[in-house]
């Protein structure tokens, strides 16, 4: 590791970096990848483990907190998260302000950053305390302003958070039941929600990370920050690829159609891509593909759900996994190549794929803005650049141009 900011301190030389593919941004505490191993550690514990055997709130409380917490610290949490599940009832206006078909993340983006209007005067981010309250009102507040969004888009009336469910029960609660009919919640649902949350929550300095570092580098407001993380989420190279997935299986259509996008793929003239397929720091199968392909045959079995997509993707994935294309340059299924297939099997239409991203995302977003505004070695994020432009030219007044 080379630290540049030593170098261009004594020297002027600073590094050009598009893409920031070799440029580390911080110091972090929270989350490790071994991209060449497959390996993803948050806090030193393995994701796998904490799948199986943690819920997200726990998951939530060590990404936030550094450590995982006893029973007693769990309950604390969830009743602190639970406490603070309701929006104000003014921000219902703010949805009624959106296109009915308008897509739920662009709802998402709006409503999270006209948080920051509620909260604007109370928000000490130099307090830890209040920057502790922000961070638990967005965790708990993202499951009903994303089961809000998906109401509003069906035309459904809203359903107000239960305190007695868990965060993935009653995300689900608010989502599908309707006044006269009370969602019935299938544990092995509940527990492939909080796993898919679990396995999203964070991923150290990803894009929509970065972004939420850089916003909150200059000291702008929280729901603002997480605001502009959910914006650049949204991508389909970043977490818009589970939408991206699905659709393209759905243009797939049958497993005799594959070797034709697997070459459409290959085609440098081609702007189609795999996707679910490639990461830019896993050179190995991402980990949590693997638990969600196991997830996935679970949920199937569990709905009786027989979806001939499921069936698709994994005979693309071998398809391609034996492609010297892909394994030349280690591509291999993402987390986002099987979450879709769960996604849809529960109920949520494609456009709510990166809604559930955004929501559990959250957890990540909250602990890294919290680690940085507390690094002292932080300074705004303000990145150089090589100018390519004209170099200086005389003025010409407008008469002469
Ligand atoms: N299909 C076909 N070719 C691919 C794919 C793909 N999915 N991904 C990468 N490649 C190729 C590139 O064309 C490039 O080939 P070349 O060396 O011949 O030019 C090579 O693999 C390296 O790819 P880069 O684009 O340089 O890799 P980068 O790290 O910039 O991109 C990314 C990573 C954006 C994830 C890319 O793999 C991609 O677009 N994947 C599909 C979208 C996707 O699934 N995104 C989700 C990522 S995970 C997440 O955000 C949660």
């Amino acid at each position: 590791v080379i630290d540049v900011r030593k170098l261009y301190a004594e020297t002027g030389y600073f590094t050009y970096d598009p893409g920031f593919t070799s440029t580390g941004s911080c110091e972090s505490e929270i989350t490790y990848i071994d991209g060449d191993e497959g390996i993803l550690l948050h806090r030193g514990y393995r994701i796998e483990d904490l799948a199986e055997n943690c819920t997200f709130m726990e998951v939530a409380y060590l990404l936030l907190r550094g450590e995982l917490p006893n029973q007693q610290e769990k309950e604390d949490f969830e009743q602190t998260i639970t406490y603070h599940t309701m929006v104000h009832e003014q921000l219902l206006n703010f949805y009624r302000g959106f296109r009915r078909d308008a897509h739920p993340m662009a709802v998402m983006v709006g409503v999270v950053g006209a948080l920051s209007s509620f909260y604007h005067d109370s928000t000490d981010i130099t307090d830890p305390k209040q920057r502790m309250i922000a961070s638990h009102r967005l965790i708990a507040k993202m499951p009903t302003i994303a089961a809000m969004a998906y109401k509003y888009s069906v035309g459904q009336p809203f359903i107000y958070p239960r305190n007695d469910l868990s965060y993935a029960e009653d995300f689900l609660h608010m989502t599908f039941s309707v006044p006269a009919e009370q969602y019935k919640i299938s544990p092995t649902v509940a527990r492939a929600m909080d796993r898919i949350f679990i396995l999203h929550a964070d991923h150290e300095q990803n894009a929509s990370t970065s972004t939420v570092r850089i916003a909150g580098s200059s000291g702008a407001n929280p729901f603002a920050c997480i605001a502009a993380g959910i914006s650049c989420l949204w991508g389909p190279a970043h977490g818009g690829a589970n939408e991206a997935v699905l659709n393209m299986l759905a243009e797939i259509g049958h497993k005799d159609n594959i070797p034709k996008f697997i070459e459409k793929a290959k085609d440098k003239n081609d702007p189609f891509r795999l996707m679910g397929f490639g990461h830019r720091v896993y050179k190995n199968i991402d980990p949590r593909a693997t638990v969600l392909k196991k997830s996935a045959d679970e949920v199937l079995a569990e709905l009786g759900v027989d979806d001939p997509l499921l069936e698709l993707a994994q005979e693309l994935e071998q398809i391609a996994r034996n492609d010297d294309y892909f394994v030349e340059r280690k591509l291999f299924p993402n987390v986002d190549f099987y979450s879709g297939i769960i996604l849809k099997a529960i109920g949520f239409p494609t456009s709510m794929f990166t809604v559930l991203f955004a929501l559990a995302r959250t957890v990540g977003w909250v602990a890294q803005w919290n680690e940085m505004i507390t690094d002292p070695s932080q300074k705004i994020g303000r990145p150089r650049q090589l100018y390519k432009g004209n170099t200086e030219l005389p003025f010409t007044p407008i008469d002469k141009r």
